[in-house]
């Protein structure tokens, strides 16, 4: 059973555009045996683009039919209710993000996990991404000394106007781009049960009454403190990374990365000094001194490509690989269920302080 064979619900921009694509980009891996869809106009598009069985409604799937896996891509409102019914129908699943409105909804999809014995999977590609791997390695490296903190800002200037601005659509910025930074903000703090989350919305270019701006403060005992800005009204962002460590700083984004830090063992130790300062002359002096940095880039080998269809590319592929060499051995995926439950809550704290925001 080399091949696993698919069945994706939803052909929208998360069914067609990113399952589809990845899945067909790794033909000796999965193999899309049908799709579900709701939409007439949009299964009229399936047989036309695919040739495929195309279903409108999941209860129509057959567990007997041999389907290794369902993609869930509907509706976020939905994953939940759609992931448990087909993990009792006998499925497994790979739910988009995110896995469920909040906390208390993830439990009832773990419990059913639990109930079924079924394999469930939340795709939360992200954490395959190339730059977020190495940017991990350089931090693990040890070069930038202790973290001490860690911006992650995820900005743009961009209205809109679709289902997702909606909040009682399991929607807004925070619970559709924020899984995959929350995952990103809580892997690099070593997903830290005790996090405390300080949380501030607000709305300005989506039409629904989902929040467009967010900015999530997260602090752990032992962890670097993160800063986290997902904003719509943003038309100048810094890089998406920037780390501050006791021996040096990072800052780049997906597909490149730029570091600089300075070798204790060439350094002077520091010492406490707390007599006024003064020069050989006696004139009063501030602490100054040169240190020796050194700096290092990292940039993807991209080739010819842009380098957000790279990052996009290679961030999904990496994922269908990995879950498929887990599949096939039983092994652990990278993406644990108790780690979702974590962004869960932390991205629950937030909305629960910011109700007003969605009235
Ligand atoms: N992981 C990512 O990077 C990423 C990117 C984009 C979207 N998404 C997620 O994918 C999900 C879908 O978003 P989208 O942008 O594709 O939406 P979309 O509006 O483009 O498409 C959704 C499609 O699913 C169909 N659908 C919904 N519920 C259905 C059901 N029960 N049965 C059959 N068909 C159903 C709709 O008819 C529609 O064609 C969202 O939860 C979103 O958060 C994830």
């Amino acid at each position: 059973m080399g091949k696993l064979n698919v069945v994706v619900i939803g052909y929208g921009r998360s069914g067609r555009d990113i399952h589809t694509r990845l899945l067909k980009m790794l033909p000796d891996l999965f193999e899309i045996s049908a799709y579900v869809e709701a939409d007439a106009e949009r299964r009229e598009m399936i047989s036309r683009e695919t040739g495929k069985p195309v279903y409108e409604d999941y209860t129509a799937l057959s567990a007997a039919a041999g389907i290794d896996l369902v993609v869930n891509a509907s509706f976020s409102q939905d994953h939940a209710r759609i992931s448990k019914d087909l993990m009792k129908r006998g499925f497994n699943v790979v739910s988009e993000k995110p896995a469920a409105r909040d906390a208390e909804e993830f439990q009832t999809v773990l419990d059913a996990v639990r109930e079924t014995g079924k394999r469930y999977y939340v795709f939360q590609q992200y954490r395959f991404a190339p730059g977020f791997a190495k940017l991990r390695e350089i931090i693990a490296g040890g070069l930038l000394g202790r973290i001490v903190a860690i911006n992650i800002q995820a900005d743009n200037f961009a209205r809109r106007w679709d289902w997702q601005t909606v909040h009682e659509n399991t929607a807004g910025v925070l619970l559709n781009n924020g899984p995959h930074y929350v995952d990103w903000a809580l892997a690099l703090m070593g997903f830290p049960e005790n996090v405390e989350v300080f949380a501030v919305m607000d709305r300005a270019n989506y039409a629904g009454n989902g929040e467009d701006y967010a900015k999530l403060i997260l602090r752990a005992p032992g962890a670097p403190a993160v800063d986290l800005e997902l904003s719509a009204c943003n038309a100048y962002p810094g890089d998406l990374f920037l780390v501050q460590g006791t021996r040096g700083t990072l800052k780049g984004n997906e597909s490149s990365l730029t570091w600089k830090y300075f070798k204790p063992a060439e350094t002077p130790a520091l010492k406490l000094d707390t007599r006024p300062l003064r020069n050989e002359k006696g004139e009063p002096l501030y602490c100054r001194e040169k240190l020796d940095f050194y700096e290092e880039t990292w940039n993807a080998d991209i080739g010819d490509r842009n380098p957000h269809e790279y990052d996009f590319t290679e961030k999904g592929l990496a994922y269908y690989r990995s879950l498929h060499a887990g599949f096939l051995s039983g092994d652990d995926f990278a993406v644990k269920h108790a780690e979702v439950m974590l962004q869960m809550k932390v991205m629950g704290a937030a909305h629960a302080q910011n109700k007003a925001v969605f009235t």
